[in-house]
């Protein structure tokens, strides 16, 4: 099973799913999106195909049981059949949502997306991860279940609120450290399109190689670890965690030039906020250590895999135990009470 990428107009949606090969399509929207561009896009012109529509919760909401079941109940109460194809148009959230509805309607229905978000269009849409939260957690029900298309329409992000841009440039920024000729696209301040393209299909690739995440895939966790503890603690955009979440990782176990990099990267996409989110506080290290401790990520009781880059594009994944990780926190509490990029 493949997906492909496309780079697509506005006014060529109707058009692309016009061309899935099916009679029923199923189309899950996010209600944001909707309201803002539903007048530019005449349902009615999707031709000879039966048309269900079911309207999501703006974002993160939609994750939920609940709406997965109405979701679900409304598609099989309405008669479909395993060839319909399920279209989610919204961000990561919503894709999630969907893909996770096609995965487990009729045990599992093709699906595409029209990505919505910076962060959707370079990852969140790609890869065929797909999941709808629970009590417990984020992300603890789902299944990996690819979409055949992902039709990225940049136009989408003209009205992409600042907080969920750089969202998305924390993402891109992390690719950076992964992929040279990312790198070098953002360093020489290319077309934000390219690096969309070039960052969507390096994500795409390593998905190829290592669909479950049991090997190179790994790579693209970069940061995540320590930046969904630095999301949780401060309350702060899941982008600017993950970066943060890497800069920890380069000043506790990684190189002056990792740090350097980062700082240049981060002037080039123009993300905003100098200051760490424990500048002139105590850094949390029990926080951060009860976080890491619960990470999905984890694959032993008392280690974690951590990526560290060795330089740009050239990452590797070690195993470091929560020990050695709060030791090395301890040592450095009280530079890190200065750290500024
Ligand atoms: N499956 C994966 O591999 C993967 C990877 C990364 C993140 N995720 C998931 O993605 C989710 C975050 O997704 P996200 O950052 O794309 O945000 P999102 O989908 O939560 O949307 C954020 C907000 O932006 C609004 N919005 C979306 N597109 C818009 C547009 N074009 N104009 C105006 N407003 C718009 C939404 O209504 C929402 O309020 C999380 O649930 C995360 O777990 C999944």
């Amino acid at each position: 099973m493949k997906t492909e990428i496309k780079k697509i107009g506005f006014e060529s949606i109707i058009e692309e799913i016009n061309k899935l090969q099916t009679d029923t399509v199923l189309i899950i929207a996010d209600h944001q999106v909707w309201s803002l561009y539903s007048k530019d896009l005449n349902l009615d012109q999707i031709e000879n195909k039966k048309v269900l529509f079911w309207k999501a919760g703006d974002g993160e909401k939609v994750k939920n049981m609940t709406d997965y079941q109405s979701a679900v109940e409304f598609f099989l109460e309405k008669g479909i059949h395993r060839n319909a194809h399920l279209v989610v148009i919204g961000g990561g959230a919503t894709s999630d949502f969907g893909g996770f509805v096609a995965a487990t309607i009729l045990r599992g229905i093709q699906w595409s997306v029209f990505p919505t978000t910076l962060l959707s269009m370079v990852d969140a849409s790609i890869g065929g991860k797909v999941a709808i939260n629970s009590k417990s957690g984020k992300n603890l029900l789902g299944a990996f279940h690819l979409p055949t298309n992902v039709w990225v329409c940049s136009k989408f992000l003209e009205t992409l609120p600042a907080v969920e841009k750089s969202s998305g440039m924390g993402e891109v920024l992390k690719y950076c450290f992964l992929d040279y000729t990312i790198y070098d696209l953002v360093i020489r301040k290319s077309e934000m399109s390219e690096i969309i393209d070039a960052c969507a299909k390096f994500k795409e690739k390593l998905t190829k190689e290592d669909l479950k995440e049991t090997g190179v895939r790994r790579i693209l966790n970069l940061g995540h670890s320590f930046g969904h503890a630095v999301e949780f603690i401060y309350n702060i955009p899941h982008g600017e965690a993950v970066m943060w979440g890497m800069a920890l990782i380069f000043k506790l176990f990684g190189t002056e030039k990792n740090i350097n990099d980062i700082t240049a990267l981060k002037k080039a996409l123009e993300i905003p906020g100098d200051h760490s989110p424990w500048f002139n506080k105590e850094f949390p290290i029990d926080k951060i250590m009860m976080y890491l401790s619960k990470d999905k990520k984890i694959s032993a009781l008392s280690s974690i895999d951590l990526v560290l880059i060795k330089d740009i594009g050239n990452a590797e994944v070690e195993t470091i135990s929560f020990e050695k990780i709060q030791e090395v926190m301890e040592a450095n509490k009280d530079e890190l009470r200065k750290f500024t990029l």
